[in-house]
């Protein structure tokens, strides 16, 4: 497996081109599978998630044409089929290909995705979602089994609480679904406004897409499209933290302002600037850190995906400061790690208390998943000496080349191939 050495201490300097968002292509990948028709995305981000992804729907029987930052999804040989738990174990978003192939085909059989590392992750909203539209849903040895063999009917599905996933869920099924479906509390991440646009343009008509109430108007028919995916929010937040941290300034290109202003928000209050420049938003710190304490929500509140890189900030910065974790329970699998670099962190429950501003030393961590790793990345950008970090292919799901574009920067990082 591979690893990366990174040694501390550089200022991060220039610019830094921001990807397709990874959390916006998987569920417009899923999507492809709705219609008949193909479906070319760009600016697709070239991480292992998205590769994953491609694979699930070719499985399915679609045929991708890949280019390099692109694919070109041809669905219109696809066949309804099982969806195994290998695949759903290994990358939860799998399960959005349940509302698409049920919608197209009138039944679908898609692997439980079980227990995960950041905490239970539940599907029943996603489950009763489709059964408000009229599925019949039975779990079957650890799968679940849906069919309409006569179609889905819209309606009006109000969702316990405001699941990306299950808004995504929700949202294709409508599509094809007679009448209309009114979707009450549902999230307003970017990704599922993104969603809708993607839907849209293969020939759906999805209204309030970004707030919390979505009108979809169903069974419009499809047509071939094109879709532009949006910037990684959550991969601009990390490069800004990385200016932060080590004092530098970064020019994060694509970085759209309108995703990112509670982030914004808090790097100010932390003693980062940041300002729109000509291609994106720049990120720069020369005064010091300052504490400041963080509670994830849903959007527009702040990302869960954020937390982890936020406490290695927090790190630094003279004083205590609390992180409060309300969107997923145990998503603080990256504290044990940070403290072998010296972090003084206690954890109560569902709050981190860190007390900063102690130098970070160098040492062997462990990434232990997306957003775990990347915050030990960051954080040995300023250790003293040298830190190795294993098990980096979970960076590689969805981070594209972020050795490469620190070692850009002036990162003085490496990438050791086992
Ligand atoms: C998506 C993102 C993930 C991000 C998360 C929250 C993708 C591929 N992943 O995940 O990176 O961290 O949004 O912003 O887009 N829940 C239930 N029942 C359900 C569905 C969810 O109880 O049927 C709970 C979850 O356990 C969690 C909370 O709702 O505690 C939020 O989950 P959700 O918004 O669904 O996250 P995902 O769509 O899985």
């Amino acid at each position: 497996m591979d690893k990366l050495r990174i040694v501390g201490g550089q200022r991060l300097q220039g610019a830094v081109t921001i990807s397709g968002a990874k959390n916006a292509a998987l569920p417009q990948i899923a999507a492809s599978l709705l219609s008949a028709h193909p479906l070319e995305l760009t600016n697709l981000p070239a991480v292992t998630d998205v590769d994953n992804m491609l694979a699930v729907v070719e499985r399915h029987g679609a045929e991708v044409t890949r280019s390099a930052h692109g694919a070109r999804i041809d669905t219109g040989a696809a066949v309804s089929k099982e969806t195994s738990y290998d695949t759903v174990r290994r990358m939860r978003a799998t399960m959005l290909v349940l509302a698409p192939l049920l919608a197209r085909f009138g039944e679908a059989r898609v692997s439980l995705p079980g227990g995960c590392a950041i905490g239970a992750r539940p599907v029943d909203m996603h489950v009763k979602a489709l059964a408000t539209l009229g599925a019949d849903i039975d779990i079957e040895n650890g799968l679940i089994v849906a069919s309409a063999p006569k179609g889905m009917n819209g309606a009006r599905i109000v969702l316990g609480s405001p699941s990306v996933g299950a808004t995504e869920t929700a949202m294709m099924a409508a599509t094809a679904a007679r009448g209309e479906t009114e979707i009450l509390n549902a999230a307003r991440e970017p990704e599922v406004a993104d969603l809708a646009a993607c839907l849209n343009a293969m020939g759906a008509h999805v209204e309030g897409a970004g707030t919390h109430r979505i009108l979809i108007e169903g069974d419009r028919g499809w047509r071939p499209a094109t879709h532009d995916i949006i910037p990684d929010r959550i991969e601009a937040g990390t490069y800004a933290v990385a200016a932060a941290i080590t004092g530098g300034q970064l020019e994060l290109t694509h970085a759209r302002l309108e995703h990112l202003a509670s982030v914004v928000q808090l790097l100010e209050a932390a003693g980062v600037s940041v300002w729109p420049g000509d291609r994106g938003l720049v990120v720069a710190r020369d005064g010091p850190l300052r504490t400041v304490d963080i509670t994830t929500e849903p959007y527009p509140g702040f990302p869960t995906d954020l937390q982890a890189q936020f406490m290695a900030l927090m790190c630094c910065a003279e004083g205590a400061s609390l992180l409060r974790e309300t969107v997923f329970e145990n998503r603080f699998m990256h504290v044990p790690e940070l403290m072998r670099l010296g972090a003084n962190i206690t954890l109560q429950g569902t709050t981190a208390l860190v007390r900063g501003g102690e130098p970070l030393k160098g040492a062997q961590v462990m990434a232990t998943d997306l957003r775990a790793s990347v915050c030990l990345v960051l954080a040995a950008l300023v250790c003293d000496g040298e830190t190795t970090i294993n098990r980096i292919y979970h960076l590689d799901r969805g981070y594209e080349q972020l050795d490469r574009k620190l070692h850009l920067c002036g990162a003085e990082i490496e990438r050791i191939s086992a």
